[in-house]
């Protein structure tokens, strides 16, 4: 693999992971701002398998707040551009999230969600996935196998994220690596932009402000994600 400088000016492909602050200005909350969801709530409490075994009616509560919440969301000009971007590059875009809302989807984008979808529920007992009713309770029986195991389609912490090697493979190829909107904080996605590297792609991180993680990147842009993103897309899309 060539180093960034020799790779050529338009990239062939694009990886693109998104955190939070993409979402913030459709309304729904971040984890570590000011006021985010994690300075509200026990994340031992709500998102950890434990959590859930001593408290599964509390931890459904939590999430059928968030799914209430990501209900009424509407996708903003950030989500809105990714999806241009996907459609009318001429290379391969994809899009990997953090985010557990369906935004990018509601935005005309396809996004491997990596810590899996409020609007899914799914059976700790087979494994089925299925449309979550707005709201879920302990004792919903699986559709499939009738076991009453049935938990948010989320991964908790302590837990595996979703398609890890798909995404492996994605950052082998990608030319192009940018991070939206995500403190990098949270392992392992926050180890993508070092594999990206490490694999030869040039990096970008999109933020409100630079993340712990800045150095990391060979550019840095910032600003709210409505804007930024946007005219990044822009750029690309030439
Ligand atoms: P965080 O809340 O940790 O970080 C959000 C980032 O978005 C911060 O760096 C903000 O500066 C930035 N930000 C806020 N508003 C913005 C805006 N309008 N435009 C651009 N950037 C903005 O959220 P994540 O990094 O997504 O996991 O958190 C990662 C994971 O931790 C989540 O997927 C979730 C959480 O615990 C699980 O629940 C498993």
């Amino acid at each position: 693999m060539g180093a960034p400088s020799e790779r050529p000016e338009r990239p062939g492909k694009i990886v693109i992971l998104t955190g939070a602050g993409v979402s913030a200005e459709s309304g729904l909350g971040t984890f570590r701002d000011k006021g985010g969801v994690w300075t509200k709530y026990d994340l031992n409490e709500v998102a950890t398998p434990d959590g859930f075994a001593r408290d599964p009616a509390k931890v459904h509560d939590f999430y059928n707040a968030r799914r209430a919440n990501a209900a009424g969301a509407r996708p903003n000009a950030a989500h809105g551009a990714l999806a241009r971007l996907q459609a009318e590059y001429p290379g391969e875009v994809v899009l990997i999230t953090q985010n557990v809302d369906a935004l990018h989807e509601a935005a005309g984008a396809r996004a491997i969600h990596m810590h899996g979808r409020l609007d899914e529920a799914c059976c700790a007992a087979c494994g089925a996935v299925w449309t979550a009713p707005l709201q879920m309770f302990p004792q919903d029986p699986c559709p499939e196998c009738g076991a009453q195991e049935t938990r948010p389609n989320i991964v908790w912490f302590g837990e595996i994220p979703q398609e890890l090697d798909t995404i492996a493979l994605h950052l082998e190829g990608a030319d192009l690596f940018a991070a939206i909107g995500t403190s990098g904080q949270v392992y392992p996605a926050a180890g993508f932009v070092e594999e990206a590297t490490r694999w030869g792609a040039r990096t970008v991180e999109l933020n409100l402000e630079p993340s712990d993680l800045a150095r990391l990147f060979d550019e840095q842009i910032g600003g709210p994600a409505s804007e930024s993103v946007p005219a990044w897309v822009d750029r690309l899309l030439g």
